[in-house]
């Protein structure tokens, strides 16, 4: 992890200085400045987005707009331009002015913001690695208080971010079920969970029959991957499951737009896994079981097929419609295989599930799906406070016919090209066993996404933060 000091002036000082300020106005005589760097509002007078940089006694001084208000989401996305763009201000020393103003989690923003703005989509492109991860910085800051805690935090948020980015950004034929087995097994060594992974076997001998039969056509076995933490001080258990396809060509119902972008389709399964990284690096005093089924949706003989049925976990029968509607199919044995032999007091599912959650929120929001109010609210809250949003859609029972099959108990898909992320909520709400505290969020729009950081769609981290800060605020 980098390294925090705290200093008390700037005296004999060469180097970077952050300077965040809150905006003043456009005609003010008075400029902006700081440690003798002074600049003209006219030319700077800390709007939202800008910045601006001065060179004076060797120090680069960077002044941070931050418009008239902030929130943690604008001031980590504002601290983590500055360390992607200006990456050249990191390979002197860099020291962090907290604004007078900044609380805990504006520091905690700004730190996790300007770690994550150390990561490069280029993974297999020689470049060189961001001045800012050079094992000797130190990140100096001046604060009326101390704030090492909120800066370790900030860092290790960012940290379990960056590990999530990796995982989904990275191609799937690196990131296979085997991968992410790997990935959890590491984890649980280094921050303190226990990992147990099912292959095919395993799998089959305990019946988690409906997310075998999902990655029937890969050439990659599957992997049931469960995650236990648990503290001594444990005040609730909280239940995990991400969806962790990763790859989806649709199967035989193969898809014909959009494929390039499903190595994203095991996002929740890396939030779940990001979020079971940071949950355990905080020390949070709850339990935590977390299971990622993990599989490939690939086209071969071996393949699933429409019209299929299948068994699952749960014992009910299933009747496959679309091959392509595989998601659900892990996730049903996932709840099931949880709330069975966990029995956590509270359940929430992360999935890319549907394009129909894509097309409702767009790329802003997820989709929240619950049975229960007063989790609905926390959840939703604990996004606020971060910039995770998500917004509640309905599980009324006048949907339980979408998936209402004639051949089996369900069916995986209505036919029909609506209401498609509650159809497929309906379904998974079918396996949790009629459990009284259970959240799914689609986070298919979210997960992966287009913004100023790369040219083509990267990982976003969704849920990693929102999970944490959730159980925390518990
Ligand atoms: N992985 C997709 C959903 C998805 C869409 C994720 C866009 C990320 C971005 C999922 O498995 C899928 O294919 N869903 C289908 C279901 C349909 C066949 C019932 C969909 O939403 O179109
Ligand atoms: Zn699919
Ligand atoms: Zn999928």
């Amino acid at each position: 992890m980098i390294k925090s000091k705290q200093i008390q002036n700037l005296d004999d000082y060469t180097g970077t200085i952050l300077i965040p300020v809150f905006e003043t106005y456009e005609k003010s005589i008075i400029p902006i400045e700081y440690h003798l760097a002074s600049v003209s509002s006219k030319v700077f007078y800390g709007k939202k987005d800008t910045h601006y940089i001065i060179e004076k006694f060797d120090c680069t001084h960077v002044f941070i707009g931050l418009g008239k208000e902030t929130d943690y989401k604008s001031i980590k996305t504002i601290f983590r331009r500055i360390a992607a763009k200006q990456s050249a201000i990191f390979s002197q020393k860099v020291t962090l002015v907290v604004n007078e103003k900044f609380d805990g989690n504006h520091v905690e923003a700004a730190v996790a913001g300007l770690v994550l703005g150390t990561y490069n989509l280029g993974h297999y492109k020689k470049t060189e690695k961001h001045p800012f991860l050079h094992k000797d910085f130190v990140l100096q800051y001046i604060a009326q208080k101390d704030f090492k805690d909120a800066i370790e935090k900030g860092m290790k948020i960012a940290n379990a971010q960056l590990e999530t980015f990796n995982l989904v950004d990275l191609p799937p034929n690196k990131v296979n079920p085997k991968y992410l087995a790997h990935w959890a097994t590491e984890a649980g060594k280094k921050y303190g969970f226990e990992v147990t992974v099912f292959g095919k076997d395993k799998s089959t001998e305990v019946g988690l029959h409906s997310f075998l039969s999902v990655g029937k056509g890969s050439a990659n076995e599957p992997q049931f991957i469960i995650m236990e933490y648990q503290p001594k001080n444990a005040k609730k258990h909280i239940g995990l499951v991400g969806k962790g396809i990763t790859f989806d060509t649709g199967g035989l119902n193969i898809k014909t737009a959009g494929m390039v972008q499903m190595k994203c389709d095991m996002a929740g399964a890396a939030a779940v896994l990001g979020s079971m990284q940071l949950i355990a690096d905080l020390k949070l005093p709850y339990r935590v079981t977390a299971i990622v089924p993990a599989c490939e949706n690939s086209v071969d003989a071996h393949s699933f097929m429409p019209s299929d049925v299948i068994q699952s976990y749960a014992g009910h029968s299933i009747e496959i419609i679309d091959t392509d509607a595989e998601g659900r199919l892990i996730l049903a044995d996932g709840l099931s295989y949880l709330i069975k032999n966990y029995k956590p007091e509270t359940v929430i599912d992360l999935a890319t599930l549907t394009g129909s959650a894509v097309g409702t929120f767009g790329y802003e929001c997820a989709a929240l799906f619950s049975n229960n109010d007063e989790l609905c609210k926390a959840l939703q809250k604990s996004g606020d406070e971060i910039g995770e949003r998500l917004w509640q859609l309905p599980l009324w029972d006048a949907y339980k016919s979408d998936i209402e099959s004639e051949i089996a108990d369900v069916k995986n898909y209505s036919g029909k090209p609506v209401a498609g992320a509650i159809s497929a909520a309906k379904f998974l709400e079918f396996f949790t066993d009629e459990h009284k505290s259970w959240a799914h969020l689609d986070i298919a729009g979210v997960a992966f996404g287009d913004d100023e950081f790369a040219k083509t769609k990267h990982a976003t981290g969704y849920g990693v933060h929102l999970i944490t800060k959730f159980i925390e605020n518990l």
